[in-house]
C-alpha cells in the first residue's frame, strides 16, 4: 500500500484542536488512505523574518513536498494563509481569511468554510423557527463575526444588526464586506443598545469572548426576541454558556458551538474528497467526550 496522504490543522497552539479527531473519524469511515494531524507553526518564527508573507508561503509549499494534500488553518494564521494563496474562492476573498487549503500541483488553493458551517449548523434547529425571514442580531466584530455575517447575507437574511463594544470595528467590518455585495443588509448600533436591537429578531449570535471559560458572562436582555428565536454561542468551552442557559429557560432554541465546529469540518472534507461526510451521533459523542475531558 502506498504511504498515506497527509492532512493537517495549522495553527498555534494547535495541540488541543478537535479537527484531527473529526477528520480521522471520517477518513476511517470512508476507507481513505490518509491521516490528519496537528501542525504547529509558531507565529514568531514567521513574523520576525524579513519577509513574513513569503516565508509563510514557503512553509506551506514545504508541506506539499512532505506529502500533504490539504489543510485547515486556525488562529492566528487565517489571514496569513489568505495572503499566501495562488487562488482563493469568492467566500475567502470576502473574508480576507482562509481556513481550508488544497495543495494541488504545486499550487495553493484557499477557501473558507467557517460561515457556511455556522449556517449549516443552524439546520439542526426545529422546523417551526423562521429565523431566515427575520432580522438577525450579531454581537462582536472579529473574524468569526465577519464569516457569519457574510454567510447570513448569502442565506438572504433580510437584515443583519451588528453591535460591537468598539463601534468603529463594526463600521470597518461592514465596509470590508461591502466590497463583495453592493447593497448591505448590515445595520450597526451601539453596544449599549443590544437589548433593543434584539426586538423582533429570529436569530441572536454571540461571537464575542464574553461567556467563554475565564471571561465574564454576556449581559443581554432576551425579551424582545421573536418567540422561537435561535440563540447561538459559537464557543465550545464551555458548551453551555450562561447565555444559552438563559435562552433555553426563556423558551428559545439554544444552539451551541458544536454544530459550527462539525459542519465547517464537513465542508472542508467535501472540498478535499468530494464526499459529504455524515455528522452522526457517534461522532458527536466522541467530540463531546473529548470536550468534557479538557
Ligand atoms: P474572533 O475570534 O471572532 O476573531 P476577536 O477578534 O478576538 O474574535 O474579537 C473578540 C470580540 O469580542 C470583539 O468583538 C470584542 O470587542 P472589541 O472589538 O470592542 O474588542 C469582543 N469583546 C471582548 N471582550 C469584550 C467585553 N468585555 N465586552 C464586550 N465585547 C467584548
Amino acid at each position: 500500500m502506498s504511504a498515506p496522504a497527509r492532512l493537517a490543522i495549522i495553527g498555534w497552539p494547535v495541540s488541543h484542536s478537535r479537527s484531527p479527531l473529526i477528520h480521522n473519524y471520517w477518513l476511517a469511515a470512508h476507507d481513505i488512505n490518509a491521516r490528519y494531524e496537528p501542525y504547529g507553526i509558531e507565529p514568531h518564527a514567521i513574523e520576525q523574518t524579513d519577509n513574513p508573507k513569503d516565508d509563510f508561503r514557503a512553509a506551506l509549499l514545504n508541506m506539499a513536498d512532505e506529502g500533504f494534500i490539504g489543510a485547515n488553518v486556525t488562529v492566528p494564521h487565517k489571514e496569513a494563509a489568505f495572503a499566501a494563496m495562488d487562488e482563493v474562492s469568492a467566500t475567502a476573498q470576502a473574508l480576507g481569511a482562509v481556513n481550508t487549503i488544497r495543495f494541488q500541483d504545486g499550487r495553493l488553493l484557499g477557501d473558507n468554510t467557517d460561515g457556511d458551517g455556522f449556517v449549516a449548523g443552524l439546520g439542526m434547529a426545529p422546523e417551526n423557527t423562521d429565523w431566515q425571514n427575520r432580522p438577525a442580531l450579531v454581537l462582536g466584530a472579529g473574524g468569526a463575526a465577519r464569516a457569519i455575517i457574510a454567510a447570513l447575507g448569502r442565506a438572504h437574511v433580510p437584515e443583519i444588526r451588528l453591535v460591537n463594544r468598539t463601534r468603529e470595528k463594526a463600521e470597518n467590518l461592514k465596509t470590508a464586506l461591502l466590497q463583495a455585495s453592493d447593497e448591505s443588509p448590515v445595520r450597526i448600533a451601539d453596544w449599549d443598545a443590544r437589548g433593543e436591537m434584539a426586538q423582533g429578531c429570529g436569530l441572536l449570535v454571540n461571537t464575542t469572548s464574553l461567556g467563554m471559560v475565564g471571561q465574564p458572562p454576556l449581559a443581554m436582555k432576551l425579551g424582545g426576541l421573536a418567540a422561537r428565536a435561535l440563540v447561538c454561542d459559537i464557543v465550545y468551552a464551555p458548551l453551555e454558556t450562561p447565555l444559552l442557559r438563559a435562552a433555553a429557560s426563556a423558551g428559545h432554541y439554544a444552539v451551541d458551538g458544536l454544530g459550527m465546529l462539525l459542519h465547517q469540518a464537513a465542508l472542508s472534507f467535501e472540498i478535499w474528497f468530494g464526499i459529504k461526510p455524515a455528522i452522526d451521533e457517534r461522532l458527536r459523542a466522541l467530540v463531546l467526550a473529548d470536550l468534557e475531558e479538557a
